[in-house]
């Protein structure tokens, strides 16, 4: 039902010829992993030379951004930013263009928005949400369109992993004064998203990647779900755009920062929407203000295609999750995170593995209880044992052969370093390292062998 809203919505856009960022028909992805949120085990050597550290324990030494930020408070805007601009520039474009990616997923943390940020007590860099343009204008001007990921929340949303920005087992994001600051951090990026050219190649914003699978420690998320979508299209509401079910509403200011506060008076909106709008506004015109956005000429504009929603799919979760279906408001989108080298998945061996893979049942599971259009946004070609260059390609293969049933996939990561201390990472985690080793075909649609699965379905 909701990717039939969908495709309507899409379709009546491209007939009136407005240049649209929309879902391709099948999305064929890669994650730009540690760039504007680096996970040091992806580039140890370049963490190294930086002044960062290596630990087995990331809580206790410098192995996240929290901890780097910390260390190097008066050198660590102008570090990350000679990381932002070499891990991911137009020579990465050009070869995920080269290799037919047509969507990227972009991981971020919340402090890209910085005002949200208490400096008295977080370290986080300054500076990436220029980055973050930069790196959209890219991609749009090559017809790649991209989902910003909220991948790392206030307050940590799990314990002790470095893609949360900061490793530590005090986990405070499910709280209210850190789901209202992830609801500005969503406010924020919706406003951009719709009003600055560079970020017109934005589909999708996601909720939360990754929270703690047991709902019994997250409290209040099924909440903060309907919320995040209510946002978006309160957001939306103020720019003019159509929300199936929601009240126009027109405003005698063309200061979008003031329709913002106009707007927080409305009683269309939920004591939180609206004191997220009025919390949101002057925090917007200071992102503004860094991105040279005009704020002060907004008209309302019908034409402009609503954003997907998207959350992790429901079956992430387990203890009686809430349904990020039950939050869909107009179009939205699930993802789903499959890695087989953590456990838990399938034996450890080549059998298990296509077996397994071969007869996915997820895209079912997840459809039938409203988690559709669904895509796997996190994949990749890590085993738990020693793979053979053989058996790499027919795991490429197949895990492309199920995850195609879906709306596509996105692999983790576009590129992973080279080098003494990172090893031979790469070969099973880089997708552009894949392809150069013919694990993965230059042609994301192809695969080396079609018929991989004919042996293992049952
Ligand atoms: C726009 O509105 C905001 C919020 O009321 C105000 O602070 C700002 O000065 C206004 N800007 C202009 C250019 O009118």
């Amino acid at each position: 039902m909701k990717s039939a809203f969908l495709l309507s919505a899409l379709t009546a856009l491209q007939l009136l010829g407005v240049d649209a960022a929309v879902f391709p028909k099948k999305i064929y992805g890669v994650n730009l992993g540690s760039w504007l949120l680096i996970e040091p085990w992806m580039l140890p050597r370049e963490w190294v030379n930086m002044g960062g550290q290596q630990c087995s324990d990331c809580s206790k030494c410098i192995a996240s951004e929290f901890e780097f930020a910390k260390a190097f408070p008066s050198t660590v805007d102008q570090k990350l930013n000679t990381h932002w601009e070499s891990w991911f520039s137009q020579s990465d474009v050009n070869s995920l263009v080269g290799v037919g990616i047509n969507t990227v997923r972009i991981p971020m943390g919340y402090w890209i928005v910085e005002a949200l940020v208490d400096r008295s007590t977080e370290f986080y860099p300054k500076g990436g949400i220029r980055q973050l343009k930069r790196g959209l204008n890219q991609l749009k001007t090559a017809g790649i369109v991209a989902i910003l990921d909220h991948h790392a929340l206030p307050g940590v949303q799990t314990a002790q992993q470095q893609f949360t920005g900061r490793c530590t087992t005090n986990v405070q994001f499910y709280t209210t004064h850190n789901y209202h600051r992830a609801l500005i951090w969503t406010a924020v990026m919706t406003a951009l998203s719709h009003l600055d050219q560079d970020f017109s190649n934005v589909v999708a914003i996601e909720a939360v990647n990754e929270p703690i699978m047991d709902a019994n420690l997250t409290p209040g998320y099924g909440t903060f779900q309907k919320q995040f979508v209510q946002v978006i299209r309160a957001v939306e509401i103020v720019l003019g755009i159509p929300v199936p079910g929601m009240p126009a509403q027109s405003f005698s200011t063309s200061n979008f920062t003031q329709a913002l506060v106009q707007a927080s008076s409305s009683s269309a909106f939920s004591q939180e929407v609206r004191s997220v709008l009025l919390d949101t506004a002057p925090i917007l015109q200071g992102v503004a203000g860094q991105l040279s956005l005009d704020l002060f000429h907004f008209s309302q504009n019908r034409n402009l295609p609503p954003l997907v929603s998207n959350f992790m799919d429901i079956n992430w979760q387990h203890n009686n999750p809430a349904n990020p279906a039950d939050a869909a408001i107009g179009p939205q989108i699930y993802d789903n995170h499959l890695y087989y080298s953590f456990g838990g998945v399938a034996d450890p061996n080549e059998n298990a593995y296509l077996t397994s893979v071969c007869n996915l049942d997820r895209i079912q599971q997840d459809a039938n209880l409203g988690n559709s259009p669904l895509f796997f946004g996190e994949w990749g070609l890590p085993t738990q044992f020693t793979a053979s260059d053989s058996f790499l390609r027919k795991w490429a293969d197949a895990q492309k052969f199920s995850y195609s049933k879906g709306a596509g996939w996105i692999f983790w990561n576009f590129k992973i370093e080279i080098s003494d201390l990172a090893g031979d990472t790469a070969r099973q985690w880089s997708y552009l390292e894949g392809v150069k080793r013919g694990y993965l075909t230059k042609d994301p649609a192809a695969m080396n062998d079609p018929n991989v699965c004919d042996d293992f379905i049952n």
